[in-house]
């Protein structure tokens, strides 16, 4: 099994894509490596290429709202993307680009062994779910496969621009706190304000 060195080593010196071309920083992910629980978003946008981070700009704000609604913050759970790299002006990555990533997440899904993957938005649902997964009407399920549980819901970008799905997305939330109890997967600790 690789570790999280080799993992990384591997990331920086990556030019298995184009997307090595105009990346200024590989987003390998962010959180606790030790957590249960997996969310898995698309690709790096602007301010992650900038910083090296996943999930730090206005979608990762958002997202950190999401979280507290079920008392996570991103300290207590990993968040990664399908792809390492940013796709040029946020455009979806193209099939070729997650085929060439893909061993990476699996290294990654391999080293954190997360009780729980939440796959955000219909890229990673199709990438991590299934090829055909529609994220409108399958949202809020889910499905036990090798041990993991999976479960999908909206990326925290389409809320920004649609947030007339909030509310769905506030109800797998839900479903998502219900699971991590019936799991014995511990409630967060409470955090004080800082
Ligand atoms: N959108 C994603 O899918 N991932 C990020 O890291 C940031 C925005």
């Amino acid at each position: 099994m690789v570790s999280w060195e080799q993992l990384e080593g591997a990331c920086a010196a990556c030019r298995r894509c184009g997307l090595c071309e105009t990346r200024r920083n590989v987003v390998i992910g962010d959180g606790a490596r030790e957590s249960r629980i997996l969310f898995i978003g698309e690709g790096p946008g602007e301010q992650e290429d900038l910083q090296g981070r996943a999930f730090v700009g206005p979608a990762g704000q958002l997202l950190d709202r999401m979280l507290a609604c079920i008392g996570l913050d991103r300290g207590q759970v990993y968040i990664a993307n399908v792809v390492k790299c940013r796709p040029p002006r946020n455009r979806d990555p193209l099939p070729e680009e997650q085929a060439a990533c893909l061993p990476y997440l699996r290294a990654q899904v391999r080293l954190i062994r997360p009780q729980v993957i939440v796959c955000l938005g219909r890229i990673a649902a199709q990438a991590v779910i299934r090829p055909d997964f529609r994220i409108t009407r399958e949202h809020g399920q889910w499905v036990e496969r090798k041990g993991y549980w999976l479960t999908a819901t909206y990326h925290p970008s389409a809320l920004l621009r649609d947030p007339s799905k909030k509310r769905d997305a506030y109800e797998d939330l839900k479903k998502l706190k219900s699971k991590l109890e019936e799991l014995g997967i511990p409630p967060a600790p409470h955090r004080e304000d800082t």
